[in-house]
């Protein structure tokens, strides 16, 4: 019953701001702190807190930041023995501002996620797979394809929603989108029809995050809705990240869509009252608390 999660690791630099810059603007930041994140390693400890089995399948550089986001994991007990050390480039880096209202606009230097390779073994005896666009789409493809994991259910978060990454559509039993990227992927639009018109073979589902208005799941036959939980919003970095990794999470241990649908959006509001991406995840017992 365990999560495996294909994936970046990134050091997050967060500079708190009162209002987001604006092309051509410079601000002054209220305050800057080193934190870990990344789309992969945030999902990956999302699903450990939540009492997930938790591998992760990515890339570090050979220095520091490397050193401190693998033992940043490893405490959120999250299996890093699959992670690789390379050579060829550093530490993945992300530069994130943070508003008053706690909006982010983020950038990404890639680095050593750009290069992350998948082996075969690593894949064996999971339920269920979960990837996002920060690493290249070869590797998913790789990971999606293979017997393992065409016997679990295959999710892919598409953020970004990349052109490479649409391939990918094919081989996903669940596709999670927020509204911009399903606009992207579904050439116009943010709702039902939108999605319906990303499923591309029987058994598809999509869901959309709807930030505070909560969540949607769309498939063939049938559309669920979860309503957003209220929230005393710090910072909604990771927040997509906590959505994702939830719902694997749940997904493994058997639980029905609709169940795990509103697990994944009661704790994403969650960590959205807290400060960072990786250290805003809730545990289980705040997700349960935040349900009753
Ligand atoms: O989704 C939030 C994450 O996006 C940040 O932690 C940052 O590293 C980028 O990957």
């Amino acid at each position: 019953m365990s999560v495996c999660v294909i994936g970046s690791l990134n050091l997050d630099f967060v500079c708190r701001v009162d209002l987001l810059p604006r092309p051509g603007e410079t601000v002054a930041a209220l305050g800057l702190d080193r934190l870990p994140g990344g789309k992969g390693a945030n999902q990956a400890v999302a699903a450990a807190r939540c009492g997930a089995e938790v591998t992760l399948i990515g890339a570090v550089g050979q220095d520091d930041a490397g050193d401190a986001l693998l033992a940043s994991l490893t405490d959120a007990g999250v299996d890093v023995l699959n992670v690789a050390r390379v050579g060829r480039a550093p530490t993945g880096q992300a530069f994130v501002w943070v508003s008053a209202a706690g909006e982010n606009s983020i950038v990404v230097v890639g680095g050593a996620n750009l290069e992350v390779g998948v082996p075969g073994a690593a894949l064996k005896g999971h339920t269920v797979f979960l990837a996002q666009l920060e690493t290249p789409a070869a590797a998913i493809e790789t990971a999606f394809a293979s017997d393992a994991a065409k016997a679990g259910i295959r999710i892919l978060n598409a953020a970004p929603a990349t052109e490479a990454g649409r391939g990918l559509l094919p081989l996903t039993d669940i596709l999670i989108v927020n509204q911009t990227e399903l606009s992207l992927w579904a050439g116009g639009g943010a709702d039902e029809e939108a999605a319906l018109r990303l499923l591309c073979r029987p058994g598809q589902t999509v869901i959309v995050t709807l930030g505070a208005a909560g969540a949607l799941a769309v498939s063939a036959d049938c559309v669920l809705r979860v309503q957003g939980r209220p929230a005393r919003v710090f910072d909604t970095t990771g927040a997509g990240d906590c959505f994702c990794g939830v719902l694997a999470a749940r997904l493994a241990t058997g639980a029905p869509l609709g169940e795990a649908l509103a697990w994944a959006n009661a704790a994403a509001s969650l960590s959205t009252e807290r400060p960072g991406a990786a250290p805003a995840m809730p545990n289980l017992a705040e997700i349960e608390a935040a349900l009753r």
